[in-house]
């Protein structure tokens, strides 16, 4: 039987609300048949009707959509054996630009003037009174800073930290909330709104009212009456407002103070004022994929400190908030530090948060009560508690993340590596917070360009990444400067290094807007994400190019920009330095314009840019050519070695097909020298197993991957960590970091996911899994069994269904079973290097081997 799966409106299975002029719709196939594909499918939205043989991101292209309007799309699907499945989506459209019949409003009296704290919380209220029988309700929010809002005593909506993070001064966000059913005769609609990134305290310099002096909100209630007519209640100045509500304090890096003996009838409400932004970004329905709570933690064991602290171990390393039930007496203090790592006496270790203060406080009031925060989190595995006994509190803790399919899975035979997939994926969970972060817990969690750029290949494999990586890639292109370079962190939000930036291209980091989008495009197929991105990475590698353009002959191909400036083999283990790591930064950027030029032109022949596929394509090889002549003996080896130097241009093809396979004996020689431990910093961890398998050296690719001395990936599994370390050494033998004066300024997070990177090893390699043609429609097989490892299975979610895939070796004997999604086509490759070609469908073989 032919089903229809995952019928996704702008990539939601449900509950899509849009501005989008021309939604994109998508299904997946599944069937029990084989060699089953769709033969058409037609599909009907608003009058309008087409017959595609297209499956992914199919445009609507009927007449104009109505705003604030639910619309239904209707799918009929035929297979190639004249089956048929139908399906229905529902999505709304939301206000399409429609004007606000509502104002900006604030506290007027708040003067917001102290410098690196987070701005007081504001709480708005109105008081909505209905007399007829209502038909349909929705709030439409936004704000500057964060909001939260509750209708009659309920919060309303899932969302954290709404209206989320974009790049403000060209995009904000609102939210759309059903709250038909929640509207009462008389109801109280309160929004309380935080300084969050827009107004708030953000980056390690702690800058504050980087968009706003204060926070706003605009929120319209839109209400359907029965009987045809309909209201809007929208802000102004008779809303009310005041400044002493429960929630005293809240900034991301220092946690949140809550006083739950402030009762509302005690605040000093007053009339709200009009505001008059700064900015005027374009305001449009929330496209990202907004923050909500996900696993819920409970902690395996509680220790009381002489003290009394009462210390709480999660088990797991994770970014979210505290969830407490508590026995309280009024005005009980109760205080929660959060830490990834303890000190050796067993309390927390804070000093690797930098400035942030981490700290939860609540003030009770009497009885049995709940308290979790709203307007921060925290990146954590253990929370400290002062001011209650264990018997009064129950501790639990909620994991925050952007909503994200988890698509793919991986396991295996080794447990190390198990552990390590399970760490990839809750580093993943602990940093797509809306946006990509570098790190979750200390004065950071900026959007650090370089992580995700080496980081989104994995991401795409194991979460569908589509919204969360189309709503940041809109900001990397807001905030590309006039130059070309792209800034460090995206959005920018009061991060301002180096001073040059503005003219600045630095590779790798500004490579995000080339790689994020090529890494979504392999995953979904959507081409939009390259169209929309072109123009951006034009400009960007024309700004790489002119920066490594001086010098003379070979050399104007070598990108010789003051290492200061460059990040270079950034957190690299085999030297102690940042100035190190920096200083290698020629070989890194040149490898990367190599890169990023050859990408832009195979990106450049999709979009039917020939002339421009020709000229990044010569500018491509040009680089190539310099790094070997300039950088080598012309013999496959590098004049100063170290495992990037080798891993970039191996992995990139950038030696010549005669010396490929000498430079890959060298870069296996010096891995052996340091017994197999990682050498790597962010830009050669994601491609070093590769650059070592697919040129001869698989079993040292695995020796690398399963060694559990430090530096590896398993030492770190070793040590017990349950996410992946900012730096390979972060714990040593004895569990305590060594890391000292290095110049990073104690640069040390147990949550950071770009050497996760590896991630994408797994599926390619271990697996074999890699997409043919982009989205998979066609898809190689391939895998490369090695390292002990007896079996290996996996499964990934692809736009057009489930491709679930596991070999065992048995005797001699490596038997893979594989199941091929309706309408594409695998390639298959065994061990033996026979090859087979399989339609949808299950199949098994084996060979020897
Ligand atoms: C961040 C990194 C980032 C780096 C750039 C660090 O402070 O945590 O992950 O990419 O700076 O140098």
């Amino acid at each position: 039987m032919l089903e229809i799966r995952h019928f996704t409106v702008e990539n939601l299975p449900d509950g899509c609300v849009t501005d989008a002029e021309q939604p994109r719709f998508a299904w997946a196939l599944e069937s029990d048949g084989q060699d089953v594909s769709m033969e058409q499918a037609t599909l009907k939205v608003n009058g309008w009707s087409t017959t595609t043989k297209e499956q992914v991101a199919v445009p609507y292209k009927g007449k104009r959509l109505k705003p604030f309007t639910c619309y239904s799309a209707c799918l009929t699907v035929t297979d190639n054996r004249g089956q048929q499945a139908n399906a229905e989506a529902a999505f709304e459209t939301g206000r399409m630009d429609t004007p606000w019949d509502a104002d900006w409003i604030t506290d007027g009296s708040y003067k917001f003037t102290e410098k690196k704290v987070s701005p007081r919380p504001m709480t708005f209220r109105k008081c909505i009174a209905l007399e007829k029988k209502v038909a349909k309700a929705r709030i439409y929010a936004t704000a500057m800073g964060i909001y939260e809002l509750t209708l009659n005593g309920e919060k309303v909506g899932a969302d954290y930290f709404a209206p989320g993070f974009t790049s403000y001064k060209t995009h904000l966000q609102y939210q759309t909330y059903d709250v038909t059913d929640k509207l009462q005769s008389s109801n109280e609609l309160l929004a309380e709104v935080a300084g969050g990134w827009a107004v708030g305290s953000f980056v390690f310099t702690r800058q504050n009212r980087v968009t706003a002096d204060r926070q706003a909100l605009l929120l319209e209630l839109r209400v359907w009456y029965e009987d045809g007519t309909s209201q809007v209640f929208g802000t102004d100045e008779s809303w009310q407002v005041a400044m002493d509500g429960p929630v005293q304090m809240a900034d991301f890096y220092d946690g949140e103070t809550y006083d739950a003996t402030v009762k509302p009838e005690q605040m000093n409400w007053h009339n709200a004022a009009r505001e008059n932004l700064r900015c005027h970004p374009r305001i449009r329905a929330a496209y990202g994929a907004m923050v909500t709570a996900h696993e819920y933690m409970e902690p395996v064991s509680c220790t009381k400190l002489a003290d009394g602290t009462l210390v709480y171990d999660f088990g797991q390393n994770f970014a979210g908030v505290i969830d407490l039930h508590i026995q309280g007496k009024k005005g009980q203090t109760i205080t929660v530090r959060h830490a990834e790592i303890l000190n050796p006496d067993g309390t927390l270790n804070t000093a690797f948060l930098r400035t942030a203060k981490a700290t939860a406080t609540y003030i009770c009031t009497e009885g049995d009560q709940y308290y979790s925060p709203r307007f921060t989190y925290m990146g954590f595995r253990y929370a400290a508690i002062t001011g209650a006994e264990e018997s009064e509190i129950r501790v639990g803790a909620w994991a925050l993340y952007s909503e994200l399919e988890q698509t793919g899975s991986f396991a295996c035979s080794n447990g190390m590596l198990n552990r390590l997939q399970q760490n990839i994926v809750w580093s993943a969970k602990s940093n797509l917070m809306d946006i990509p972060t570098d790190c979750p817990q200390r004065d950071e969690r900026m959007g650090w360009t370089g992580d995700i750029a080496v980081f989104a290949p994995t991401a795409c494999y194991n979460f569908d990444m589509s919204r969360f990586l189309e709503k940041w890639l809109e900001d990397v292109k807001a905030e590309q400067l006039p130059t070309g370079g792209i800034p460090n962190t995206v959005p920018v939000q009061g991060y301002g290094f180096p001073a040059t930036m503005p003219v600045m291209a630095i590779d790798f980091w500004g490579d995000a807007c080339v790689l994020v989008p090529w890494a979504e495009y392999q995953a979904r197929g959507d081409v939009e994400i390259l169209r929309k991105m072109y123009p951006a990475m034009k400009k960007y590698v024309n700004a790489c190019r002119f920066w490594a353009g001086f010098g003379f002959g070979k050399n104007r191909y070598i990108w010789h920009t003051p290492a200061t400036l460059h990040f270079g083999d950034w957190v690299a283990p085999d030297v102690p330095k940042m100035q190190q790591w920096q200083a290698r930064s020629k070989w890194t950027a040149t490898a990367s314009l190599k890169n990023t030029s050859g990408l832009l032109a195979r990106i450049a022949r999709i979009l039917g840019e020939n002339g421009d596929a020709e000229h990044y394509q010569v500018l491509s090889d040009k680089v190539a050519d310099a790094y070997v002549s300039v950088f080598t003996d012309g013999n496959g080896k590098m004049k100063e070695e170290f495992q990037t130097a080798y891993v970039l241009p191996l992995y990139f093809g950038m030696f010549p097909e005669k010396v490929r396979r000498q430079a890959a004996d060298n870069l296996a020689r010096l891995v052996e020298a340091g017994d197999w431990c990682i050498g790597t910093g962010f830009p050669g961890t994601p491609y070093i197993l590769f650059a070592l398998a697919d040129n001869g050296h698989l079993e040292e690719a695995y020796r690398m991957l399963l060694n559990i001395k430090c530096p590896s990936w398993l030492y770190e599994v070793r040590m017990g960590a349950t996410t992946i370390w900012e730096r390979w050494d972060g714990l040593d033998e004895n569990g305590v970091c060594p890391i000292g004066d290095d110049g990073t300024d104690l640069m040390i997070s147990y949550n950071h996911y770009a050497s996760g990177a590896v991630g994408a090893f797994f599926y390619q390699r271990i697996l074999g899994l890699e997409p043919e043609q982009p989205g998979y429609k066609t898809f190689r097989l391939c895998p490369k069994p090695g390292g002990g490892l007896t079996w290996a299975k996996g499964s990934l979610r692809t736009p057009y269904g489930v491709i679930h895939t596991q070999w065992a070796i048995r005797n001699g004997e490596f038997a893979l079973e594989v199941q091929v999604p309706v309408g594409t086509r695998c390639t298959l490759t065994l061990p033996d290097g026979s090859t087979r070609t399989c339609d949808s469908g299950q199949y098994a073989y084996s060979c020897k081997i």
